[in-house]
């Protein structure tokens, strides 16, 4: 337990405990109980998936099952720049395979992952509601439309990029 007020701060913790004390004992919350923790921590650590299970008394393994099984859920933190490629059929029929494909390599991640560097996460999805602009991504909500393979790459350089020197900039 103190482990997760180390890791996350008292405000958080204490958010989602009030949110747990509410929905434990409703039947058939625990779908209700990730998502609060997903939103409020922007995953569902280990730490969080055993204070679940001792609070409702579902076994540890049974809400590792449904963490890992939805794809909404995630078991690691997610990266500054969160990355949503569209797979989505008007994007897929466009070519947002291949792009998948090159933005895997170029972060050196599979899908559904984060890089090492927690700067980059990688998720694919269905529609963002953008298709005429197709092949789309979206990276913290904004909207990267007609890419090709190269000028994804290119995006995720110039953010890397700005982003390095708005640190320096900090710095000085
Ligand atoms: S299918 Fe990609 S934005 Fe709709």
């Amino acid at each position: 337990m103190e482990q997760l007020y180390e890791l996350f701060g008292t405000d958080r913790v204490e958010e989602f405990r009030a949110k747990l004390d509410e929905l434990k004992n409703v039947p058939g919350s625990m779908i209700s109980i990730l998502n609060e923790a997903q939103e409020i921590f922007g995953y569902v650590p280990f730490e969080v998936q055993e204070l679940i299970s001792r609070e409702t008394g579902v076994p540890l393994t049974e809400i590792f099952g449904i963490v890992t099984f939805y794809s909404r859920f995630s078991i690691i933190p997610a990266g500054k720049y969160k990355i949503s490629l569209c797979l989505g059929t008007a994007c897929y029929v466009k070519g947002s395979g291949q792009i998948l494909e090159k933005l895997e390599e170029k972060l050196g991640i599979k899908e559904g992952n984060t890089t090492s560097d927690g700067m980059f996460s990688l998720s694919a999805a269905r529609c963002l509601g953008a298709c005429a602009l197709a092949p789309v991504m979206m990276i913290n909500g904004e909207v990267y439309g007609r890419l090709t393979p190269d000028s994804a790459v290119k995006v995720i350089e110039k953010i890397k990029q700005q982003d390095l020197s708005q640190a320096a900039s900090e710095v000085e």
